[in-house]
């Protein structure tokens, strides 16, 4: 090593020298810069804000092969979109997604913006999405911090304290750490670290690149930090309907009200209390956790041959799984 180098370049510069070894190969990354293409990371980070990469990889190459270019997702219809995520959940990185390319095609010619507050001005990009597009895309010295990063940081320097109050510190720390020079192969590399060796639980800390610099290495604390305080949550409970004609299909109406799940499919439900008095209690419930809402949904049927709400209409089982479902509804049917 060469003398001189502060400690966070001795960091910076192990964890580069890491991944360019052991860093994973994965079909939207290319090592050593930038991608090549702003489309190929602008989709995958969109799929990657709240799922795997195991889960991603598949779901990933199918869209790139229905829509290779952003012009292609711009002219595509809403319901392509959302076939092509169906799987995926969080219905609403779809819809961001789309309409960022709509913007990209007409209002920026389908060239990317590359400066951070016009990238922040796209839909469904927030302070993560605009960093690690920016980072990995353009190389720009961008600190992407998510999770796995707030982990390996608090493990780093054994920060004991709970995470949401010590927020501003990990930052401060992260934009050090980060690689000026190579600022895409360093938030590839750290997101790695977090992956494959800062694990939540059972880290490698004999594998790690940074073991002789961890203050939390030897410490029986390790696997509990980050310490995260619990949230509280509201209590809900309310009530979804299964509602049957005598062909035995289900009652569906797509959600047209705005917010998280607009555009979904679902059975008639309501997260305050019952829609209808006299409907047969299954005995089952549904339970989901919202960000600030613990919602129970008590599972009610009902025969009928009429659709009872306005612009719903009735499905054979099979036909089911045609709608892009929430996650909430798909845990109706497999409790149901
Ligand atoms: N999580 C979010 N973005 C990622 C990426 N580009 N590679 C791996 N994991 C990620």
């Amino acid at each position: 090593m060469r003398k001189n180098m502060s400690d966070n370049q001795e960091i910076s510069q192990k964890l580069l020298a890491w991944y360019q070894k052991h860093g994973r190969e994965l079909p939207w990354r290319v090592k050593g810069g930038a991608h090549p293409n702003p489309y190929v990371i602008l989709v995958s980070e969109f799929m990657l804000q709240q799922t795997t990469v195991k889960t991603v990889i598949p779901y990933f190459k199918r869209f790139m092969e229905k829509f290779p270019t952003v012009e292609s997702l711009a002219k595509a219809s809403q319901e392509e979109v959302y076939a092509m995520w169906q799987g995926l959940g969080y219905y609403t990185r779809a819809r961001s997604l789309y309409a960022t390319a709509q913007i990209i095609v007409n209002e920026y010619g389908g060239k990317f913006p590359q400066s951070r507050t016009e990238v922040l001005k796209l839909k469904g990009i927030g302070e993560y999405t605009v960093a690690s597009f920016l980072a990995l895309a353009y190389n720009q010295p961008e600190t992407v911090i998510d999770g796995n990063v707030m982990r390996i940081i608090c493990r780093l320097y054994h920060l004991t304290d709970a995470l949401d109050d010590i927020k501003e510190t990990i930052r401060k720390k992260a934009e050090k750490l980060t690689s000026r020079e190579h600022a895409a192969d360093y938030a590839s590399a750290i997101m790695d670290l977090g992956a494959m060796i800062c694990t939540p639980k059972n880290p490698q800390c004999l594998l790690c690149p940074l073991k002789d610099m961890c203050q939390s290495k030897d410490k029986a604390d390790l696997e509990q930090i980050p310490i995260r305080r619990r949230l509280e949550k509201k209590e809900k409970q309310g009530s979804v309907y299964l509602i049957q004609n005598s062909e035995g299909e289900y009652l569906l109406r797509k959600r047209t009200e705005p917010g998280l799940l607009t555009g979904l499919y679902e059975f008639p439900w309501k997260d305050e209390g019952k829609i209808w008095e006299n409907a047969e209690d299954s005995g089952k419930t549904v339970t989901h956790i919202f960000t600030h809402i613990r919602l129970t949904l008590h599972v009610y049927k009902i025969k009928s041959e009429k659709p009872l709400l306005p612009d719903s209409f009735f499905v054979s089982e099979k036909e089911l799984s045609d709608y892009p479902l929430s996650t909430l509804m798909k845990k109706v049917i497999s409790k149901a």
